[in-house]
């Protein structure tokens, strides 16, 4: 008995030993898909185009996965995974739930992906190229990805819960939350000019209009005639589901979030907090202001760094980017549609 023992230790330890290396950071590189699948980045630009045409919106809403994707365990398409009976899905979680959207729209670029190269491209890059995409697709710079990441074979509403930061968040509380991935301060707020598209709901800003830090009163770095126009959009009893620009130009990729900071005329306390609570980061919220390729540097320099963040488990490229290729069919389950008032 002792020899196919020792034998099936062995056999053990070298699996361990396998797993081991299989957990190590994977190497991305510009053109990863060139020889497997030459058009892939042609696709993703041609449907994010197609989005933008239906609804200008949406290809914010696909932006915005790259982040909630990435600072949840690498970006690994964990964020794109539908809950099932034994696993809850980041969706769900506080930041995410009646927000994150326009998954349809990874799924059009997905099965647009299987069509020409099958088992090739992974969720996790596709949301890394559509990102980029709707920089460029709404006036934003160009830039080149690094690709080659696999998708995630689970998700984590809890790690969701417990990293994703709050509209409410004030600039200390997210400079260290910005550090723990070595992002630095101007990484921060050259990432929040992310909002210089998109939109955001009611329910993110109705604290800093009634009761801000519970004070019963507004929050005090707030334009007058904005809070005024706040107010009429967001009336404390109103519908929460209701959304307004991010930006005075919310389907423009430019510099007037920053400016609008610099007035005062920031959507989100997350936003206002950067030029209004800290001194750091109101510096380069004034240069960003005033010179718009600072910031498109800046921006592409820190997408790139959100990007590199890595979930080191072995993972797989996924068929279907709500669901673990050995994983049960996504629940059905039916998202009701967003209520879209232009601010
Ligand atoms: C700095 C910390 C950040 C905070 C606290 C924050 C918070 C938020 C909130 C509360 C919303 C609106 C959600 C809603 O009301 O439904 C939002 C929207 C958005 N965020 Fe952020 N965000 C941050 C950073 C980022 C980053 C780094 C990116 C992208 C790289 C990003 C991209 C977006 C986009 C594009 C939208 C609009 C989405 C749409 O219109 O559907 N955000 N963010
Ligand atoms: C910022 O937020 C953190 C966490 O909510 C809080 O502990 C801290 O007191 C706040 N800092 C300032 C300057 O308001
Ligand atoms: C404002 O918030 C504080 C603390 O969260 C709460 O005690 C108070 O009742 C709130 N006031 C109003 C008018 O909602
Ligand atoms: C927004 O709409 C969703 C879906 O209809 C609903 O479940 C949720 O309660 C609404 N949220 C707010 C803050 O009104």
């Amino acid at each position: 008995m002792a020899p196919p023992r020792v034998g099936l230790l062995l056999a053990l330890a070298l699996c361990l030993a396998f797993a081991r290396a299989d957990a190590a950071v994977r190497e991305l590189r510009v053109g990863y898909y060139a020889q497997t699948c030459p058009r892939a980045e042609e696709i993703v630009r041609r449907v994010m185009a197609r989005a933008l045409a239906r609804e200008a919106r949406s290809v914010a809403s696909v932006m915005r996965l790259q982040f909630h994707d990435c600072f949840v365990n690498g970006c690994d398409g964990s964020v794109l995974m539908d809950a099932t009976p034994t696993m809850a899905g980041e969706k769900e979680a506080l930041s995410n739930i009646n927000s994150l959207r326009s998954f349809e729209v990874v799924d059009e670029v997905k099965s647009a992906l299987e069509e020409q190269c099958p088992g090739v491209v992974s969720c996790a890059d596709i949301i890394i190229m559509a990102a980029r995409d709707a920089v460029v697709l709404t006036g934003g710079p160009n830039w080149d990805v690094r690709l080659g990441r696999e998708d995630s074979l689970t998700a984590s509403q809890e790690d969701s819960d417990n990293i994703m930061p709050s509209p409410r968040a004030n600039a200390s509380a997210l400079i260290r939350l910005f550090a723990g991935y070595k992002l630095t301060v101007t990484d921060l707020v050259a990432l929040s000019g992310s909002h210089s598209i998109g939109e955001a709901r009611c329910f993110s800003i109705v604290f800093r209009l009634y009761n801000q830090s519970g004070s019963g009163r507004p929050d005090p770095h707030m334009d007058p005639a904005y809070r005024q126009a706040l107010d009429a959009l967001c009336p404390l009893t109103g519908d929460q589901n209701v959304t307004g620009g991010l930006d005075a130009t919310p389907v423009v990729f430019d510099n007037q979030y920053f400016k609008d900071l610099v007035h005062l005329r920031g959507f989100l306390n997350s936003d206002q907090t950067l030029f209004s609570d800290n001194e750091g980061t109101r510096r380069v919220v004034t240069q960003f202001s005033q010179n718009q390729d600072a910031f498109f540097r800046a921006f592409i320099e820190g997408m790139v760094k959100l990007g590199e963040l890595q979930n080191p488990r072995k993972g797989e490229i996924r068929r279907n980017c709500r669901v673990a290729n050995g994983g049960r069919p996504p629940l059905e389950k039916q998202v009701a549609p967003f209520r879209v008032l232009d601010f």
